[in-house]
């Protein structure tokens, strides 16, 4: 939604900051936030003027849909510092378009880019020193909305929240993912809303993936629900899969997220020379390639995860281990990615997006 609104955006900055009790050097994922928060709020119809505020806890009557409902979309994207001082953003605009997409679904209002835009620029020039610089780490932002009008009809709600608060943090895995393939419970369904970033889709992996936890995984990878015979994706990741020289990856889908970094991933494998199918990827297929040693590489993609190595996948009660290659794909192409996002190198894509 592109309507013509004034970002006119009033400022409340925090009396002191938090940032000196913050230990850099051990941030973790998405454990403090930064000073500051973006706070829009819809009603009367329409989205109200944006605000930025001290970070601070959001007060909402039990009857507010979200908590019955669950009516509720969100965003994840880093900002990053370069050698200059510099901040980047990458591809924010498909984060901002992909928002109000999920938003449609829920029902809930879109947001106009500029209150989304203009809003992020600000807060995060307010909370600069917030980004940090260590290899691997970013601001991780949160943009999210949800239903705070109130009411037990089980309708769509009259009010919303939309608020952007953010993150310093390092890595969201430590080290390499062991992962289960899935086939008992689904993630999602034809003419539902697993391409939304619906908060709903991650509260029903939950389960699922502490049964894969206590059997020693990390991550489950959904496979369809309807023959559970394709491999789909992974709670937070795209995946791609490496059979021979050829990188696959899964079509979008009614049940699939459309990663920006899955199509990030897609792009910079074609200029590497890499051959890329998408394509539906059997679960069988994979194990055979395991079995007659054709099958070189499974990583997963996202804006938390990066480009996440998986070090083996279990299915059937029975673990695949992935072998140890030279020319590995995944880390060549996460450095040409984290390159462009740190802005180390050039970006023949336009990906870039400088914050002025
Ligand atoms: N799939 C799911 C379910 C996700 O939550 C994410 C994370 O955002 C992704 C894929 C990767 O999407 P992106 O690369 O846009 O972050
Ligand atoms: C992201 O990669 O930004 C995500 O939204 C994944 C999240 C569930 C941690």
């Amino acid at each position: 939604m592109n309507i013509a609104v004034d970002p006119m955006i009033k400022i409340e900055k925090v009396k002191n900051s938090r940032i000196n009790d913050v230990d850099f050097d051990n941030l973790g994922f998405g454990k403090v936030l930064s000073d500051h928060m973006l706070v829009c709020d819809y009603k009367y119809g329409k989205w109200q003027q944006p605000q930025i505020v001290p970070l601070q806890n959001i007060s909402l009557d039990p009857s507010a849909k979200i908590f019955h409902y669950g009516q509720s979309v969100f965003e994840g994207m880093k900002a990053y510092k370069d050698n200059n001082g510099q901040i980047l953003l990458f591809r924010p605009l498909d984060n901002q378009k992909r928002l109000n997409i999920s938003a449609k679904r829920l029902a809930i209002p879109e947001v106009p880019e500029a209150y989304f835009m203009e809003g992020l620029k600000i807060l995060l020039k307010l909370d600069s020193d917030w980004i940090p610089t260590a290899d691997g780490s970013s601001l991780y932002i949160r943009p999210f909305i949800f239903a705070s009008g109130e009411g037990f009809h089980a309708s769509p709600s009259d009010a919303y929240k939309f608020i952007i608060s953010c993150s310093p943090s390092g890595s969201y895995f430590s080290g390499k993912i062991k992962v289960l393939i899935e086939e008992k419970y689904s993630r999602s369904a034809n003419g539902g809303v697993g391409f939304a970033k619906a908060g709903g889709n991650y509260a029903g992996q939950f389960y699922p993936t502490q049964l894969a936890v206590e059997k020693g995984y990390q991550q489950v990878i959904w496979t369809d629900d309807n023959t559970h015979e394709y491999i789909e994706e992974a709670g937070a990741m795209n995946i791609f899969i490496r059979i021979g020289d050829t990188l696959i990856t899964g079509p979008i889908s009614d049940r699939i997220l459309d990663g920006i970094t899955r199509k990030s991933v897609i792009a910079i494998a074609e200029d590497e020379g890499i051959k890329v199918e998408v394509r539906k990827i059997k679960v069988k297929e994979v194990i055979e390639a395991s079995q007659n040693e054709t099958l070189k590489e499974m990583f997963g993609a996202g804006t938390a995860a990066v480009i996440s190595p998986i070090s083996a996948f279990g299915y059937r009660d029975k673990d695949y281990d992935l072998p140890k290659i030279e020319d590995n794909y995944g880390a060549r192409i996460k450095k040409r990615i984290t390159d462009i996002q740190y802005n180390r190198a050039e970006d023949k894509f336009g990906w870039q997006y400088l914050v002025e």
